[in-house]
């Protein structure tokens, strides 16, 4: 089922005592939620097993990793893998982000393996896609979105396709304050769904949530998330205050 959804990434800020005011000040905000319209917070790793407390009762709030290795196990330290996530309760995945493709180099057969390894270990994954700013100004943002697409996601059957949530996240809008335009938002969404739908019907494509990413807020997410194939956020800076997440959720369609 397509649902609603805003997840929180809140990257690497916070400290123990500060994620948990904000998840408190959070859930006092008692968002309305229902299995159609949900929320994913996702803390930095050290934080997981605190915020897993927090929202042990929480029917519609789901526990995010920011990422994950690309290998099962083995020497590779200062690494997460996809299974101790799933052991410490976490349900979602973000997989690759921008910053993480740009700053750790990540490759998109990585990011492949990432995918499989989450799904393997019984993971939602939110797979991030979007493009920089020369992509965009060049008009050909449409092909390299695709492209991410098809490399991360297209090995996949069909089946493991209700595991996954694509965010689209230009780069020229992530923390810059420039957010994509409703219009472009939904163009490249429904391009988005278009590709799904070509590899993998209608059905597949329909019933898959799309987030927006990049400079969302309050004041323009009720325009975002109206538009027909922007199926919520993946929310950055405005995650880190009780007050802007909470005005986001309440957003929500
Ligand atoms: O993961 C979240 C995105 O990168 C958006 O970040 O809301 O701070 O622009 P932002």
């Amino acid at each position: 089922m397509r649902k609603k959804i805003v997840a929180g990434n809140w990257k690497m800020n916070l400290n123990l005592e500060d994620g948990k005011n904000l998840v408190a000040g959070i859930l006092a905000g008692n968002p309305a939620l229902t299995e159609s319209k949900q929320v994913v917070i996702a803390p930095p790793f050290i934080h997981l097993l605190q915020t897993g407390v927090q929202i042990e009762n929480q029917q519609y709030i789901s526990l995010g990793a920011q990422n994950c290795h690309f290998e099962a196990s083995g020497a590779f330290t200062g690494e997460v893998s996809a299974a101790m996530l799933q052991s410490a309760g976490v349900q979602y995945v973000i997989i690759g982000h921008s910053e993480r493709r740009e700053y750790f180099n990540e490759t998109d057969s990585q990011l492949a393996q990432k995918t499989d390894l989450a799904l393997h270990n019984g993971l939602k994954v939110i797979f991030c896609c979007g493009e920089p700013l020369d992509i965009r100004d060049a008009d050909t943002q449409n092909d390299y979105v695709a492209a991410q697409i098809k490399a991360g996601l297209f090995h996949l059957d069909a089946t493991s396709l209700k595991d996954i949530v694509i965010a689209y996240e230009p780069i020229w809008a992530i923390g810059t304050g420039r957010t994509a335009t409703a219009a472009q938002a939904q163009e490249m969404h429904a391009h988005i769904r278009q590709i799904v739908a070509a590899q993998y019907g209608n059905d597949v494509a329909n019933d898959m949530s799309i987030l927006y990413g990049g400079s969302c807020k309050p004041a323009n997410a009720a325009e975002l998330m109206a538009c027909p194939d922007v199926d919520g956020g993946l929310i950055g800076g405005a995650s880190l205050k009780a007050e802007e997440f909470l005005g986001i959720i309440d957003a929500m369609i």
